[in-house]
């Protein structure tokens, strides 16, 4: 697909609201893992990565109103030229929410839409885990991220079922975690990890 503004366009974008460190970082990270799950399953990394890194483009204008979170996004897709097919992707990862009325009883079904609502939800947790190992992710490994998925109590907001609906798209958890941590590990200077 060509689309209709760069990354570095798409980056101005997101810069163009009121952004908080934390928010980019996560946009980064969700636009990275995206990109390590198309390599793996052979599909657009382009595509894949710029729906992670536009997928919460709303955010800064709906933190603290969720009823609106997805359903700005629309807006400003369209008008930055982005089509049906991709707008529709961004609002799949707010399929479910309560707070989101319109889209409360959707469910995602494509590949795609799994791969982007577990990915950002990842972001997270390793984030997090990153954090309490003094920022230090060049030598993460899945293991001691396992114990981390495991421990609900660690980065309690980050949904756990979300992630492991990655096997919807028949790829297991356990490479998964290796994709995501490699993902990070490719970015970290612009994530404030080391
Ligand atoms: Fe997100």
């Amino acid at each position: 697909m060509m689309f209709p503004i760069t990354r570095e366009q798409a980056l101005e974008l997101l810069k163009k609201y009121d952004q908080t460190e934390s928010d980019m970082n996560h946009y980064l990270e969700s636009e990275a893992i995206m990109r390590g799950l198309a390599e793996k399953f052979g599909e657009d990394t382009d595509y894949w990565g710029m729906l992670g890194l536009l997928h919460d483009v709303d955010w800064a204008l709906t933190r603290d109103n969720w009823a609106e979170h997805t359903i700005k996004a629309e807006e400003i897709l369209r008008e930055a030229g982005f089509d049906d097919e991709f707008i529709e992707v961004v609002q799949s990862h707010g399929y479910g929410y309560n707070e989101i009325l319109m889209l409360k009883e959707k469910q995602r079904s494509k590949k795609v839409e799994h791969a982007l609502a577990a990915a950002e939800t990842m972001t997270g947790i390793i984030h997090a885990y990153a954090l309490m190992r003094g920022k230090k992710i060049s030598d993460m490994e899945v293991k001691g991220l396992k114990k981390k998925f495991k421990d609900k109590s660690f980065a309690a907001n980050c949904n756990r079922d979300l992630i492991r609906k990655i096997e919807e798209t028949e790829l297991d958890i356990n490479e998964f975690f290796q994709i995501s941590i490699d993902a990070l590990k490719k970015i970290k200077e612009d994530i404030g990890l080391e």
